[in-house]
């Protein structure tokens, strides 16, 4: 057995018609004031305002109008028919509902929901990314993505009229047409020998500019992202009313039992999916992994410190000090195999399938994962074997269908 992250232990959390006994709990309150508390940190309220030190433009208005344009641009691909919003489609809640991402290849991994994303601390299912502007740049460049090469992308956008003028108020001068008319079109640092020798081609000025441009233009991407958050679902209307001490409730007794059986430490839930989009930020191992196929968290840790869109490198907004989950982040490979973050579970029941392979097809049989799972009742997870009676089970997955958007 792994040791189990912040462990909630020794709370206690009856659901009773008791009233809460502290003074300044609200009247027709079900909840003991542990439970009650709980409940509030789930609420989106407690969301704090979004923030990333590498990308000053994250708030900025006119780049998530840009970034917005970039996002839904289906140009920026090598056949001109892809976008992120391809996969990332507005109206399925920014995913695509398929098992794996298809564009211009079939990809390995399910398309995660991109609402409130911005929260997150990392990018990925294995979070190889540290930022929402770094990771922007990788699907253009994924050759099963979008398959644009670095230097085709900032020529693409630079030199579009619109694109231009829009950039050039926001980060002053762009490069001129005489020296993007000197770059390649198709260079980029990996890819095929002939991009790579383009690249290697090019001088190291020439480099730094076109990754600066790069660089620019997932801080745009990353604007629009950051601005998609997740509105209020029935959970935190129900919180937002016993709050104001109201007693309608905006949720069923199924739901509601739901919710006790989310919080209660028995289920292990709130270990992992805490805070307000349920999620502890954090990478664990629940028995998903495929060995040989698909690690998870360890097979990345090298490629996060390297990376030249890191926190830490060049075309970063931040002072070291700003970049210390970085530095201080867990690289023990071995506590990591398998391990994979832990998603936002916001309008969880809008987006099937589930799991980073996107083998569960639905809720129910993602908690038949957590109960059933040979992987987890060997000890080889950081949790262990849930026990549900089939009524919870649907009592579970009525509560997680309150985080649904209406
Ligand atoms: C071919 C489909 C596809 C395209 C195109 C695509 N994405 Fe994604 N996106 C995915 C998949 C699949 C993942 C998860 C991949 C992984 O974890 O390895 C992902 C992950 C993400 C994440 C991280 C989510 C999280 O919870 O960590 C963000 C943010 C994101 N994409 C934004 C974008 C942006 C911005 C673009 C365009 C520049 C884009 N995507 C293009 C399929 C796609
Ligand atoms: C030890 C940490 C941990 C515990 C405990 C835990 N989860 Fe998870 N959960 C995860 C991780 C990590 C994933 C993603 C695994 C993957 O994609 O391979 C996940 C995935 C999920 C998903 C699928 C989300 C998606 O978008 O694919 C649901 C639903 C879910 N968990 C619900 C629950 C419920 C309900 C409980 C309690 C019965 C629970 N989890 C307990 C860590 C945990």
């Amino acid at each position: 057995m792994r040791p189990i992250v912040a462990l909630i232990c020794c709370v206690s959390l009856s659901f009773s018609l008791n009233s809460c006994a502290e003074p300044t709990c609200p009247t027709a309150n079900p909840w003991t004031p542990q439970a009650w508390g709980l409940i509030q940190s789930l609420a989106l309220d407690a969301l704090p305002a979004v923030s990333d030190a590498s990308n000053r433009y994250l708030s900025n208005p006119q780049a998530v109008q840009l970034g917005s344009e970039l996002f839904f641009d289906q140009r920026l691909s090598a056949n001109g028919q892809v976008s992120c919003a391809s996969c990332h489609q507005p109206e399925k809640f920014f995913s695509d509902g398929l098992t794996t991402a298809q564009a211009i290849e079939t990809g390995t991994r399910n398309t995660p929901s991109l609402l409130g994303v911005a929260w997150n601390q990392w990018f990925f299912w294995d979070g190889r990314k540290d930022s929402l502007w770094s990771q922007a740049l990788s699907p253009l460049e994924d050759p099963k993505e979008h398959n644009l090469a670095r230097t085709a992308v900032v020529k693409l956008v630079l030199t579009d009229p619109q694109y231009q003028q829009k950039y050039q108020a926001l980060f002053g001068a762009s490069p001129s047409t005489a020296e993007m008319a000197a770059w390649p079109t198709d260079a980029r640092p990996s890819g095929s020998i002939a991009q790579i020798q383009a690249w290697k081609a090019l001088s190291a000025q020439q480099r730094t500019s076109i990754d600066t441009q790069f660089a620019n233009l997932g801080k745009m991407i990353a604007a629009y992202v950051a601005s998609l958050k997740p509105p209020l679902s029935r959970f935190d209307q129900y919180v937002a009313a016993l709050k104001a001490g109201k007693s309608d409730s905006k949720l069923t007794p199924l739901e509601l039992e739901g919710l006790r059986l989310f919080i209660d430490p028995k289920q292990q839930c709130l270990n992992c999916h805490s805070g307000p989009l349920f999620t502890n930020q954090s990478f664990h191992s629940i028995g998903t992994g495929e060995m040989g196929r698909d690690t998870g968290r360890a097979a990345i840790l090298d490629q996060i410190r390297f990376d030249r869109f890191n926190c830490l490198g060049e075309f970063s907004d931040a002072s070291p000090a700003d970049c210390t989950k970085l530095q201080y982040m867990q690289r023990n490979r071995h506590q990591l195999i398998g391990a994979y973050k832990t998603p936002s579970l916001r309008n969880v029941g809008q987006t099937a399938p589930y799991f980073h392979h996107g083998k569960q097809a639905t809720l129910a049989d993602v908690l038949d994962h957590y109960i059933n799972s040979s992987e987890i009742k060997a000890g080889r997870a950081d949790l262990t074997a849930i026990v549900l009676t089939e009524a919870e089970k649907q009592a579970l997955i009525a509560f997680l269908n309150t985080l649904n958007i209406e």
